[in-house]
């Protein structure tokens, strides 16, 4: 299998194959899931919370970035690796978004940028894909500004849903080559992803997407407490790491390991 290319996610809306997205942050992630055959890994600012242990991702900054996105980047032969540009590092202006997503392709090796917000960025999106940067626009419920937003909020809703569609229609013309579409209804979602060529990346966007999204540790189980609405746990990793844990210091208390097989 060759590397995932943004015209192979293009191809896959036009042939009308759904394809899944997940996060990753460090070497065996980013292996695992390439070999599972997910074609676009996130090295999402997400790491603010589960890799870093904040919050909220507003905290996390682009060096603390940088490392994660290079391990990956190192780790997956196939997928695409897409860098989420962290709050603080891109809004002010197209230049400033255009230096730090060069820092993440020529630094850690990105294949591609996402970046928050509505029209606003625009001419962000636009000075990226003239420079060869391809660039995922996030829109909808956008984390980094949850002071604005007022919160984890389901956007779109009412009279917002046509604004949101034009923005989509905006991206779209501005050079991005996907969205992620976070926390809309469904139905919005659907009706955006019929209105643009490029594929749609949906978490919390219900069914009617091109692909969909979700952070690993909650896809695996790692993460406890209170889940989304929107997760899915396709596996209880926390359960099964808490257990080896605990079989390990049992056998260490009880002399059994290392056994003679283990010792030199
Ligand atoms: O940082 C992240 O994990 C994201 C999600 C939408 C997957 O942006
Ligand atoms: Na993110």
């Amino acid at each position: 299998r060759k590397r995932v290319r943004v015209h192979h996610l293009r191809e896959m809306k036009e042939r009308g194959h759904r394809w899944a997205m997940l996060t990753a942050y460090d070497m065996y992630t980013a292996a695992t899931f390439d070999e599972a055959g997910i074609p676009v890994l996130l090295v999402g600012d997400s790491a603010s919370n589960n890799v870093y242990g904040n919050d909220t991702t507003l905290p996390v900054t682009v060096d603390e970035l940088l490392p994660l996105v290079r391990a990956v980047t190192r780790s997956a032969q196939h997928a695409l690796v897409l860098a989420d540009l962290p709050f603080g590092s891109y809004e002010a202006s197209p230049d400033q978004c255009f230096h730090t997503a060069v820092r993440f392709v020529k630094e850690a090796g990105a294949h591609a940028v996402k970046i928050e917000g509505g029209d606003e960025i625009t001419p962000h999106v636009e000075l990226l894909a003239r420079s060869g940067i391809p660039v995922m626009a996030h829109i909808g419920f956008t984390p980094q500004r949850e002071h604005t937003l007022g919160g984890y909020r389901v956007q779109g809703r009412g009279e917002a849903a046509a604004a949101l569609i034009a923005t989509a229609r905006e991206l779209e013309t501005a050079g991005a080559f996907a969205l992620l579409l976070e926390m809309i209804p469904g139905e919005l979602a659907t009706q955006i992803t019929r209105a643009v060529a490029i594929p749609t990346v949906g978490i919390g966007a219900g069914n009617g997407c091109d692909a969909q999204v979700l952070v690993w540790q909650d896809m695996a189980g790692l993460r406890t407490g209170r889940l989304p609405r929107f997760v899915k746990q396709y596996a209880d990793l926390h359960a099964t790491l808490v257990q080896a844990a605990r079989d390990y210091a049992a056998d260490v208390e009880a002399g059994t390991f290392p056994g003679p097989e283990h010792t030199f």
